[in-house]
């Protein structure tokens, strides 16, 4: 049996989606949502094809999270807590008061402004009880969606770095974009 992790991130409700730290249980769903090219389009390696891929990256969401290195959530609907997807503060770097953000949600639960609510829960949390100061987001300028929820969020997109990545021999550009603490009292959702 696996020791439970040091430090868990905290639970943060919303109307309709909670985060909450992963359980053992959600793997096969923390697969299954990586494992779809249409959610994986532009996303930082192909959709996986087994399980076993799943694994480290399942093992870090659920037990290496720290305020000063990631905080990963698992997005759950609040009615019966079923994995719906994910949102993290990576790259925190401490010193600077400075993270990336990640969020993905499955497919069937797309357009209904679940993303609006969970990575606004995340903000809040990475300026309010972290002290983070800025929060930046590394987007295919392809992701029409994604770009829009950033901007929605008012992150401001600061440039494009051309062919930053290459992802199953497919070079992608990044449209970079960031957020100020201090831009997020007026920037935020409703
Ligand atoms: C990006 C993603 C999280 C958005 O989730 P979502 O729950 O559909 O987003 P929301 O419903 O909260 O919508 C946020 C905004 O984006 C808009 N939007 C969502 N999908 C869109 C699309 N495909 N094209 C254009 N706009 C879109 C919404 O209309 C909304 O804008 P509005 O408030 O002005 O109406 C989801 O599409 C996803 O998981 N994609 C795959 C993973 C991914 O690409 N992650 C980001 C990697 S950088």
């Amino acid at each position: 049996m696996t020791s439970p992790p040091a430090y868990q991130p905290p639970v943060l409700e919303g109307a309709r989606i909670r985060l909450r730290p992963y359980r053992d249980d959600d793997l096969p769903a923390f697969f299954a949502l990586r494992a779809d090219p249409v959610a994986m389009r532009y996303g930082s390696h192909p959709a996986w094809t087994h399980p076993d891929q799943a694994r480290d990256r399942f093992e870090s969401s659920r037990h290496h999270n720290a305020p000063d290195r990631q905080v990963c959530w698992a997005i759950a609907a609040r009615d019966d807590d079923r994995l719906l997807g994910s949102v993290a503060l990576f790259h925190i770097n401490a010193a600077q008061r400075l993270a990336d953000i990640g969020y993905m949600l499955e497919t069937a639960s797309w357009g209904r402004g679940l993303a609006t609510e969970a990575t606004t829960l995340a903000l809040d949390h990475a300026f309010a009880a972290l002290g983070l100061r800025r929060i930046e987001a590394d987007i295919d300028p392809r992701n029409a969606g994604s770009c829009r929820l950033a901007e929605r969020l008012g992150f401001v997109h600061e440039g494009r770095l051309r062919e930053r990545w290459e992802i199953a021999g497919e070079t992608c550009d990044t449209s970079l974009y960031g957020l100020l603490a201090r831009d997020w009292k007026s920037a935020r959702p409703g």
